[in-house]
């Protein structure tokens, strides 16, 4: 599972949507990762002489032992190349759009594939909508990860919580509670862009992929382009810098897509949720001014009980706070935007490390950090549920 989840491949999933399609005649990008020197030569060869695009490396004659090779294979001929990849034990994967859809299809009744908008070079957002139960005037919380391109764990978080969600439902009693009382909109990756250039290009890529025409510099912070005290202290218009908060609020369509979303569903969504790393930190507004959010004490104390459950649970130590004063002023983040809209509760988490291995996080510390920050989601869920139904049920006054 965990090669899978932080294995990026993109797929061309037009097709499918159009004509909903989804049997073994979709087009498919296969991760691959040759071991002997005879593999090498078989996927020489398939890339050469079928019809196939090779995507990485450039060239098949840079294909070589122990390094990933990513092939777009298209439908009619998935057949025969993985016929003849198996015949040579070969083995391959898939990647993250294929494994969206292929949840979506082996879940028909409980999970919805919502098409959020798409990015600057035109890769989908989708978001995955949990939906356990039909029950009236259910309330939802939403996840997204991957808003800053190299912090690959994000994603990785996300797809394991859709599998974990999905796969504990009825079995644990936590994750059953939240999903017979909440909705769940997952959006595993926000800037496919720039996550797909920190695998081709630059792994320590942060922004989005956006052109300026003023000068060369690309990219816009997407976690600074949302409308919450947009591009003060903290944020930068320089399109050089890391931080450069585009040039207006929701100039980019990622954050846009996300913001239409809430706005439109602002009603139904109870908790927000944004995954980041690294640092282990459990943040909350806000990040755009040091002053304390009106429900300040309800986030403080969701916080602290997650952090320390995560501390009692698995010896790890998370901080918390409002982003503002725990780390520093950050305007334009999609937390304080949420917050604003209207979602009291709203929370950015950093998972791990606290920096020995920093963006860089080996695969053997994937499924703790999943873990441990699920521990983190139940609580807030938890609580999230308990305040906002217990205002829902108090007796009226008339
Ligand atoms: N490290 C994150 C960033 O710089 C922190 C996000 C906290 N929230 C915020 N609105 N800045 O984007
Ligand atoms: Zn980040």
């Amino acid at each position: 599972m965990t090669t899978i989840l932080i294995l990026f491949v993109f797929m061309n999933l037009d097709t499918i949507l159009k004509t909903g399609h989804c049997t073994d005649t979709r087009d498919q990008v296969l991760s691959i990762t040759p071991t002997t020197q005879k593999q090498v030569d078989i996927l020489k060869n398939v890339s050469s002489h079928y019809e196939t695009a090779l995507w990485q490396p450039v060239s098949p004659e840079y294909i070589k032992e122990e390094t990933q090779v990513h092939l777009f294979v298209p439908g009619n001929s998935s057949g025969i190349i993985k016929n003849l990849l198996r015949t040579h034990g070969i083995t391959h994967e898939y990647a993250i759009y294929d494994w969206i859809n292929r949840t979506t299809h082996d879940n028909p009744d409980t999970v919805k594939l919502i098409l959020v908008g798409s990015s600057y070079e035109k890769r989908p957002l989708y978001a995955l909508k949990l939906s356990l139960n039909n029950r009236p005037n259910k309330k939802a919380m939403w996840i997204d990860c991957g808003i800053h391109a190299r912090e690959w764990v994000a994603p990785a978080f996300c797809l394991w919580f859709v599998h974990h969600s999905l796969s504990f439902y009825k079995v644990n009693k936590d994750i059953t509670h939240i999903l017979d009382n909440l909705d769940v909109y997952v959006l595993p990756v926000l800037n496919p862009d720039g996550y797909k250039y920190t695998w081709t290009k630059n792994r320590m890529w942060r922004k989005n992929r956006s052109q300026n025409n003023a000068n060369n510099c690309i990219g816009v912070d997407l976690n600074r382009n949302f409308d919450a005290n947009w591009c003060t202290e903290g944020a930068s218009h320089d399109p050089c810098s890391e931080i450069y908060c585009g040039s207006f609020p929701e100039s980019e369509p990622e954050s846009q897509a996300v913001a239409d979303f809430l706005r439109s569903n602002k009603d139904l969504v109870q908790l927000y949720l944004s995954i980041h790393s690294y640092s282990q930190m459990l943040l909350f507004p806000y990040s755009c001014t040091l002053e304390e959010a009106e429900n300040h004490s309800d986030l403080l104390e969701m916080a602290q009980e997650a952090a320390q459950a995560i501390r009692r649970y698995y010896r790890n130590t998370y901080s918390y706070g409002p982003g503002g004063k725990t780390i520093y002023l950050a305007p334009g983040g999609s937390d304080d935007w949420a917050y604003n809209l209207g979602i009291k509760y709203s929370f950015t988490f950093e998972l791990q490390d606290r920096g020995r291995y920093g963006f860089l996080l080996p695969t053997s510390h994937i499924s703790r950090a999943c873990n441990e920050a699920l521990i983190a989601v139940k609580i807030i869920a938890l609580k999230v549920i308990e305040k906002t139904q217990a205002a829902t049920s108090s007796p009226q006054t008339v």
